[in-house]
């Protein structure tokens, strides 16, 4: 056989028409064995890593049948029409097999009794999370109040000094602005070469309420309006069972002309609210107080829904329940945010979301509720 290959040492293709025909003969007659061969040989395959092994030698890259249908490309057009569809039809027939051996051998390695899915078992339940309570009171206050035809508005937790307390006619030496009541941020304005003088000396700080929101609403919006601002506020406080650094508030603010919202609108739309709230009918009870951003300023205290005002540990006997701080608004404020004086009146209130969270599901600790302990969160 060896005399009759067509190449010599180097590769190349010594022309000789005996020498070809032969060779092309001989081509035939390899392809015809190597089929014959593999298909007898792939009976006896009896195992996944056989099969494997299989398929480099008859299928793979370097398999003779391969270097065959590589070698096409020498072969005249005439011969290239016969040799071709025969490597062709050989490698397909060879791969046909293969894969009726692979699926042979892998139904065979399942164990269908193993397999069985017994679809009447009880599924796994998948653990899901819930909404922390404070996340669910904030979405209950919200749908009483849109009920009502009030609109959501959310502000930046960081707030100017302007924003927080000057708008709000807070003194400058008002002690609320105070170290020990505020934190402080240090502004990167300060620092700002780009920043003008009032940039640079504004001062910033995490919000100590939502009234924060107030005046840059009003500066974008003109009366009739009613919306209620929720969100988180920060106080540099001794933290206690009733008092956090950082809580809930809500915040609600409501104005049209002078004489269309007075002190009965508020009191009206409180008890309308408290009353959806917790499901009962509440009072409400105003008391004077002093906010430098309303006036007249009141706290205002809700009939105890706990004892039913006969008197509890919660209303401390009382039967009355202190929950915010609110009035009409200082007509200052109103002209802070650009509105003419006496042209406008209406009210805000504030109060605290925690405290109202801890109402509802008798939390006796408002530390708890922001504290992360997932044994205290996994209760609601
Ligand atoms: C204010 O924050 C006013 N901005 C409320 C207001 C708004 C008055 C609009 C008038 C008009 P005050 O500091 O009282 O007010 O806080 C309001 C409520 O927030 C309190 O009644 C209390 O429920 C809650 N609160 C205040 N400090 C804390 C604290 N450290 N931890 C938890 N809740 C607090």
């Amino acid at each position: 056989m060896r005399e009759q290959w067509p190449f010599d040492r180097r590769g190349n293709f010594r022309y000789n028409e005996a020498i070809t025909e032969n060779y092309f003969a001989m081509l035939q007659e390899r392809i015809v064995r190597i089929r014959e061969e593999g298909e007898k040989a792939l009976q006896a395959v009896k195992t996944t890593a056989e099969l494997e092994a299989w398929e480099v030698k008859y299928l793979g890259r370097k398999s003779e049948l391969n270097e065959i249908l590589k070698g096409l490309k020498d072969l005249t057009p005439e011969e290239k029409r016969v040799v071709g569809p025969l490597g062709n039809t050989a490698k397909q027939a060879l791969f046909t097999a293969f894969e009726k051996t692979q699926e042979t051998l892998l139904e065979k390695s399942i164990d269908f009794e193993k397999e069985r899915i017994d679809v009447t078992a009880p599924g796994v339940p998948t653990p899901v999370g819930h909404l922390h309570p404070i996340t669910v009171v904030e979405n209950e206050i919200q749908d009483i109040f849109t009920s009502l035809g009030f609109v959501i508005v959310d502000g930046p937790e960081v707030a100017s000094e302007h924003d927080n307390f000057d708008v709000l006619n807070f003194p400058k030496d008002h002690p609320s602005r105070d170290m020990q009541d505020t934190f402080w941020i240090k502004s990167a304005n300060s620092q700002q070469p780009t920043a003008n003088k009032e940039q640079r000396e504004e001062k910033y700080l995490p919000r100590t309420h939502t009234s924060s929101v107030q005046v840059p609403f009003m500066k974008t919006h003109t009366p009739p309006f009613r919306i209620i601002i929720p969100g988180r506020f920060f106080r540099n406080e001794a933290t206690d069972a009733t008092h956090e650094h950082t809580a809930h508030q809500f915040e609600c603010l409501m104005a049209d002309v002078e004489g269309e919202v007075n002190v009965g609108t508020f009191k009206y739309i409180a008890e309308t609210f408290f009353g959806k709230f917790f499901g009962q009918k509440v009072k409400i009870r105003l008391r004077p107080s002093f906010f430098p951003f309303t006036e007249p300023s009141f706290e205002f205290d809700i009939s105890c829904v706990i004892c039913g005002s006969k008197g509890c540990g919660t209303c401390k006997q009382s039967g009355w329940i202190e929950l915010g701080g609110a009035g009409m608004v200082n007509q200052r404020v109103f002209e802070a945010a650009g509105y003419e004086r006496g042209k406008y009146q209406g009210f805000a209130w504030g109060f605290g979301l925690s405290r109202l969270a801890m109402m509802k599901y008798k939390i006796s600790d408002i530390r708890l509720l922001m504290s992360g302990d997932l044994r205290f969160i996994r209760q609601f």
